[in-house]
C-alpha cells in the first residue's frame, strides 16, 4: 500500500500545470482569496499578508524607484531587487576605470554604499476602496471629487493618490510614503547578473542571477529625508527572513508587488490589431536599432557602457512581443476572445436591462477600433521613432522652453535655473551619446517610419526633409555638438536663442512632434477616450452579468499579490520543463565567445571548488526556478515568498510561451521565473566576499 502511495505522489509530481492560478489580487481585499491562498497551502494568517494594524508582508515591500520591486532583508533597510532593475543606477556609476558592470560592486561599509541620486522607493501604507464616493453624483465631476480626496488624505511625506480599477468600475485611494535616499550597496558583475543577456531573456530554461542590492537610508528620527550624508540606515517596520530550506514542486509560492499593465479584457478587434499590424511594425522598427546598437556595443567598450541600458530596456519588449504574438496564435486566443464575445452578447439578450446597457457594446468598440486603427498606428510609431529611435528628438525639443520663452523666464527670474536645468540636460545626454550611432539609427528608421505611416498623418515633405537635410543634424546641429552648446550656454545671450531656433536637430525634432500634435494626437484622444467609455461599460457588464467569475481587476502598478504554487510546466506537446536550473547549467552554456555567456575566472575558480556552504539541495546549488504565478513587467524584483512568509526567490521574468499571459492567462504553460534566493546568497557571501551583508540577514532553515 505504501508503495502504490509512493507511485502515486511520484505520478503527482510530475504532473505539471495543474496548479495555476490565474489573477493580480488586491492585497487589501485579501478575504475574499485568502482560503483560497489556504488551499493552495499558504500557513499565514490575512493579516499577517495585509494589514493597517500590525507588521504585516506589506511593510517589506517596495516599489522600487517607480517601475520595479523591492524587498527588505534586514532591520537596516537593506533591499533586494533584480540586478536589471538596479542596471541604470549601477550603471550610472560606472565609467571605464570603475566599471561595475563587467566586475561587480560591493561595498565594504555604509560609507562605501553609492547614493543614487533621484531614485525613490514607494511604500504602501494603506489601500483603501473609494469606489462609492468618487462614483456617487454626476460622471462629469469624477476628477474634482478625486483631486479633492488626494488633498484632503496627502498629509506630511505620506501622499494619496486614487486610482481607477476594473476600467472605472471601481477607484482606490493608495496611501503611500516615498523614501528618496537610497544607496546601491552591491552588484554582481553582468556575467552573473544579466548572464544569457537578450539571448535568454524571457526563455527557460534559465541561468540569470539577476539580483542587485541597495539600501535604505533615513534621517535620525527613522523618517523619509533627502540625501544627506548624516542620514542613518532605515529601520524598517517589517522585513523578510530568508529561507534556506528545500523547495519542492507543489509548495506555496506567491508574489507580492507592483504589476505594471495588463489587457484582459482587450476586445477581438483590438487584438487583432495588435497582434496583425500595430506589434509587428514596432518589432521591426527595433530589430533595425538592436541590429545597429549590439554590434557597435560589442565592437567598443566607452559604447557598450553607454548603451547598455537603453539597449536592455528597447530588446526587452521587443523579444516580449515576439513571444506574446507567437503565444496568442499557438493558443488560438483570437477564437477564444471571439467565443468569449459570443457568450457575452447571449447572456445579454436574457434581460431587457442587459440587453440595452451591454448588448451593443462589443460591436461598437471593434467598430471604434476599425475607425481609429489609423491613428492609433500612427501613435505607436510615432512613440518608437521619436522616443525609443533616434535620441536627437526628444533631446533638442528640451530646449523648446528656453528657445519659446527666454523673456518670459528672464523676467520671472528663472532664466538661470531653465540654463543650469539645461545645462545638467545635455552632461547626462553627452555622456551615453555616440553620434555616429545615432546617425545610423536615424538613417536606417526614417525611411521604415515614413513607409508605415500615412502620409496625410505626417509632416509635409519628411521624405524630402529628411534626404536633403537629414545629415546636417549631425554635422551642423549646435545641440549636438557639446563644446559649442556648453559655450553658448555659458555666455547665454539673445544669439544662443537665435541658434536653437534655426537648429536643424531642433527644427526636425519640432517639425515631427508638431505634426504629430496636429494630425494625430486629437483623432487619437478623441477615439481613446470614447474607447475608455466602452470598455467601462463592457468590463460592468462582466461584473454584473457573471457573478461567479473570480474577475481581477487588471494590474496598474498598484500592490498585488499573486499566488501559486513552485511548478514545471510542460507549455507544447511532447515538451516538458524543469521547474530548476544549477550552476552546472551555467557552466554548460559557457561560452567565451559570446557576451551573453561569459564567465568571470573568478566564477569558474569557484564552481571547481564546488564549496556551496548552507545553499544546496542534495549536493546542488539550484539558480533559477519557475512557479505558475500570474505576474507581469514591475513584478520584477518582487519577493517570492513561501507559506510561512519568507523569502524564497527574487521574481524577474516569465518563460517564453508566458509572455502572452498580458492578454490572456493559459495555466498549462504560464510559469513566471525567479531566482532562487540561496543562489543570491552564496553569489554575495562566496563571491563577493560580503559576509557582512549576510549577517545583517535573517535565515529559516
Ligand atoms: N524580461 C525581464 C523583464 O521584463 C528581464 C529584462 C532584463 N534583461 C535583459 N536581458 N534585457 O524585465
Ligand atoms: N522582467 C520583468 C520586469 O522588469 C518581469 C517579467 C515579466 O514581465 O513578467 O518587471
Amino acid at each position: 500500500m505504501k508503495k502504490f502511495l509512493l507511485i502515486i505522489i511520484a505520478c503527482f509530481s510530475f504532473q505539471f500545470g495543474s496548479y495555476a492560478v490565474e489573477g493580480m489580487w488586491i492585497p487589501s481585499l485579501i478575504d475574499m482569496f485568502h482560503s483560497d491562498m489556504e488551499t493552495y497551502g499558504i500557513n499565514l494568517s490575512a493579516e499577517e499578508i495585509y494589514s493597517t494594524n500590525q507588521a504585516s508582508l506589506k511593510d517589506a515591500i517596495v516599489q522600487f524607484n517607480g517601475g520595479c520591486t523591492a524587498e527588505l532583508v534586514s532591520d537596516k533597510g537593506l533591499l533586494l531587487t533584480n540586478h536589471h532593475c538596479g542596471f541604470s543606477a549601477i550603471q550610472s556609476h560606472s565609467s571605464l576605470e570603475n566599471d561595475y558592470l563587467q566586475h561587480g560592486f560591493w561595498s565594504k561599509n555604509h560609507s562605501e554604499e553609492l547614493p543614487c541620486t533621484g531614485m525613490r522607493v514607494t511604500f504602501v501604507k494603506e489601500i483603501r476602496d473609494v469606489t462609492e464616493a468618487i462614483m456617487v453624483g454626476d460622471a462629469d465631476g469624477i476628477n474634482d471629487r478625486i483631486k479633492a480626496m488626494e488633498g484632503e488624505n496627502t498629509k506630511g511625506s505620506l501622499l494619496a493618490k486614487i486610482k481607477s480599477f476594473n476600467q472605472g468600475n471601481q477607484y482606490y485611494m493608495l496611501i503611500t510614503e516615498d523614501f528618496n535616499d537610497i544607496r546601491l550597496v552591491g552588484a554582481p558583475p553582468s556575467a552573473i547578473g544579466k548572464f544569457g543577456g537578450d539571448t535568454d531573456n524571457w526563455l527557460w530554461p534559465r541561468h540569470t542571477g539577476d539580483f542587485s542590492v541597495f539600501r535604505i537610508y533615513a534621517d535620525s528620527k527613522n523618517e523619509s529625508a533627502q540625501y544627506s550624508a548624516d542620514n542613518v540606515p532605515y529601520k524598517p517596520i517589517k522585513s523578510l527572513p530568508i529561507s534556506l530550506k528545500p523547495k519542492n514542486v507543489g509548495d506555496f509560492a506567491m508574489v507580492y508587488g507592483f504589476p505594471g499593465s495588463t489587457f484582459q479584457h482587450t476586445a477581438s478587434g483590438k487584438l487583432d490589431f495588435y497582434m496583425n499590424e500595430e506589434r509587428p511594425a514596432r518589432i521591426e522598427m527595433r530589430q533595425k536599432i538592436i541590429d545597429l546598437m549590439s554590434p557597435a556595443m560589442n565592437a567598443n567598450d566607452q559604447i557598450r557602457i553607454q548603451y547598455a541600458s537603453k539597449q536592455a530596456r528597447i530588446a526587452n519588449a521587443w523579444k516580449k512581443w515576439i513571444g506574446q504574438i507567437g503565444g496568442l496564435k499557438e493558443t488560438h486566443a483570437m477564437d477564444k476572445k471571439k467565443g468569449f464575445e459570443e457568450e457575452y452578447m447571449a447572456k445579454a439578450a436574457e434581460k431587457t436591462e442587459w440587453k440595452t446597457k451591454y448588448f451593443g457594446v462589443i460591436n461598437e468598440l471593434n467598430e471604434l477600433q476599425k475607425e481609429n486603427a489609423k491613428y492609433e498606428f500612427a501613435r505607436s510609431l510615432f512613440i518608437e521613432y521619436f522616443y525609443v529611435g533616434p535620441e536627437f528628438m526628444n533631446y533638442a525639443l528640451s530646449f523648446a522652453n528656453l528657445a519659446n520663452n527666454y523673456e518670459k523666464l528672464e523676467a520671472e527670474g528663472t532664466l538661470q535655473e531653465e540654463l543650469d536645468n539645461l545645462m545638467r540636460k545635455q552632461k547626462g545626454f553627452f555622456k551615453n551619446y555616440n553620434k555616429a550611432l545615432d546617425q545610423d539609427i536615424f538613417n536606417a528608421l526614417t525611411p521604415l517610419y515614413l513607409s508605415y505611416v500615412d502620409a496625410d498623418l505626417l509632416p509635409e515633405n519628411l521624405a524630402n526633409t529628411w534626404q536633403r537635410n537629414g545629415y546636417k543634424i549631425y554635422e551642423k546641429s549646435m545641440l549636438l555638438n557639446q563644446e559649442k552648446l556648453e559655450a553658448s550656454l555659458t555666455k547665454f545671450s539673445k544669439k544662443t536663442v537665435k541658434k536653437i531656433l534655426k537648429d536643424p536637430a531642433y527644427l526636425y525634432a519640432l517639425t515631427l512632434y508638431r505634426a504629430y500634435a496636429a494630425k494625430v494626437a486629437p483623432g487619437y484622444g478623441a477615439y481613446a477616450e470614447k474607447e475608455e467609455d466602452l470598455m467601462k461599460r463592457y468590463v460592468e457588464g462582466k461584473l454584473a452579468m457573471f457573478p461567479k467569475r473570480k474577475i481581477w481587476a487588471d494590474a496598474n502598478s498598484t500592490l498585488r499579490i499573486a499566488y501559486g504554487k513552485v511548478d514545471g510546466s510542460s507549455p507544447r506537446d511532447g515538451m516538458q520543463y524543469n521547474h530548476y536550473t544549477t550552476i552546472d547549467g551555467i557552466m554548460q552554456k559557457y561560452d567565451p565567445e559570446n557576451p551573453d555567456f561569459q564567465l568571470t575566472a573568478r566564477f569558474i575558480d569557484l564552481y571547481k571548488k564546488s564549496d556551496w556552504g548552507d545553499y544546496a539541495q542534495d549536493d546542488e546549488l539550484w539558480v533559477c526556478f519557475t512557479a505558475s504565478n500570474h505576474t507581469t513587467g514591475g513584478n520584477s524584483g518582487s519577493p517570492m515568498i513561501d507559506a510561512d512568509g519568507n523569502l524564497m526567490g527574487i521574481n524577474f521574468d516569465r518563460s517564453w510561451e508566458s509572455t502572452m499571459s498580458d492578454f490572456m492567462f493559459d495555466e498549462s504553460r504560464c510559469r513566471n521565473i525567479a531566482v532562487d534566493i540561496r543562489y543570491v546568497l552564496w553569489v554575495i557571501d562566496k563571491y563577493g566576499g560580503a559576509s557582512h551583508l549576510i549577517e545583517e540577514m535573517k535565515f529559516v532553515k
